[in-house]
């Protein structure tokens, strides 16, 4: 079958000015490749096609596909991930991953987590602050967590995003509000261990692959899975496949969140435990990372023994399933 491949890449984007940080979230052409290369290995005639720009012009030209590989995490607005897929839905072209109304709610941290817990999914307390001035108005106890409610890749998670008292928090909002130009995400601060969960299938039919700790090493920040843990994981992150209890009840949450928010394929839910050491949700990535080296979803099938090629095969059959059921049900 003939299969476009929608994607951002960084070089594009650090071309047109934007800087390192800007554009941690996107991919590299070793990624792109990959993916590529495992499509063809299984028959797949591969056509590579790009971002949101490139796809327009081309459905515009009249370029059609079967189906299309997307992991295009979009540059523009806090709908960016939303883009293609709103698109290809427009012209009636499957895709791989979830539909724009997930990807556009989930990568809202504060709207996914106001969503979940209607459905009793258990996240930590949060706000959302849209300004400085709202900081004084927040009543949760500290310590408190602050990330900007819309990234990925740990951008804006450092050890500063730990904060104490009303005077870090007041900073720590200030710089996310400057920096990131979206609101700050406000969580009470969970201290126990980080599972990220990698799942497999779409929301009922989904399965469990498996649960990896995510540690730091002695030079990483101990706080969190920071942006320099990530940016440096060689030295700075250790993951460990965990099959205990508490990583058990974290695959329960994560399951929980997955199927209540309908996500489709595959991805990752990060999961760590509260005070109490019970498991909360944390935030979804229905587009999670596919480097096959450096990207916590590989990582975690490479530890569960799924080579990379039968990951690609398993994210296109659950699309293609999906394909299938949806033309025969219109003929
Ligand atoms: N409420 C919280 N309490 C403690 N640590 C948190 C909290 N929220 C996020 N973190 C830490 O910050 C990291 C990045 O946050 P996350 O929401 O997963 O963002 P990203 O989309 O960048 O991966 C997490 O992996 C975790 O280590
Ligand atoms: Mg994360």
């Amino acid at each position: 079958m003939l299969v476009g491949m929608t994607y951002d890449l960084q070089q594009e984007y650090l071309d047109r000015g934007y800087g390192k940080d800007e554009v941690a979230e996107l991919d590299s052409p070793v990624t792109v490749e990959a993916i590529r290369q495992a499509l063809a290995s299984q028959g797949h005639e591969v056509e590579l096609v790009g971002g949101v720009m490139p796809l327009a012009r081309a459905l515009a030209d009249g370029r059609r596909w079967d189906m299309v590989f997307n992991f295009a995490e979009g540059m523009r607005g806090l709908a960016r991930e939303a883009q293609v897929p709103a698109l290809l839905d427009a012209w009636d072209i499957p895709y791989t991953f979830s539909g724009p109304e997930v990807l556009a709610l989930s990568l809202h941290k504060g709207w996914t987590n106001a969503v979940l817990r209607a459905h009793g999914v258990p996240t930590a307390d949060f706000r959302i602050v849209n300004s400085v001035e709202e900081v004084d108005a927040i009543d949760l106890p500290f310590p408190l967590f602050v990330k900007p409610v819309a990234e990925g890749s740990s951008k804006g998670v450092s050890d500063k995003s730990l904060v104490k008292d009303r005077w870090e928090l007041r900073d720590i909002c200030a710089h996310v509000l400057k920096t990131f130009h979206q609101p700050a995400l406000v969580e009470t601060f969970l201290p126990g261990r980080e599972f990220t969960v990698g799942i497999l299938g779409s929301g009922p039919q989904c399965r469990v692959l498996g649960v990896m700790e995510v540690l730091a090493t002695a030079r990483g920040d101990a706080c969190a899975y920071t942006y320099a843990n990530k940016q440096e994981w060689r030295e700075r992150a250790l993951y460990e496949l965990a099959g205990d209890d508490r990583a058990a009840q974290a695959a329960e949450v994560a399951r929980a969140a997955w199927q209540a928010l309908g996500c489709l394929d595959a991805g990752r839910i990060d999961v760590r435990l509260d005070a109490q050491g019970q498991p909360r949700f944390i935030e979804v990535n229905p587009l999670a990372g596919l480097n096959p080296e450096s990207s916590d979803l590989p990582i975690l099938c490479g530890k569960i023994g799924l080579g990379y090629d039968e990951l690609i095969a398993s994210i296109m059959d659950s699309a293609m399933a999906r394909a299938g059921k949806r033309h025969g049900n219109r003929s």
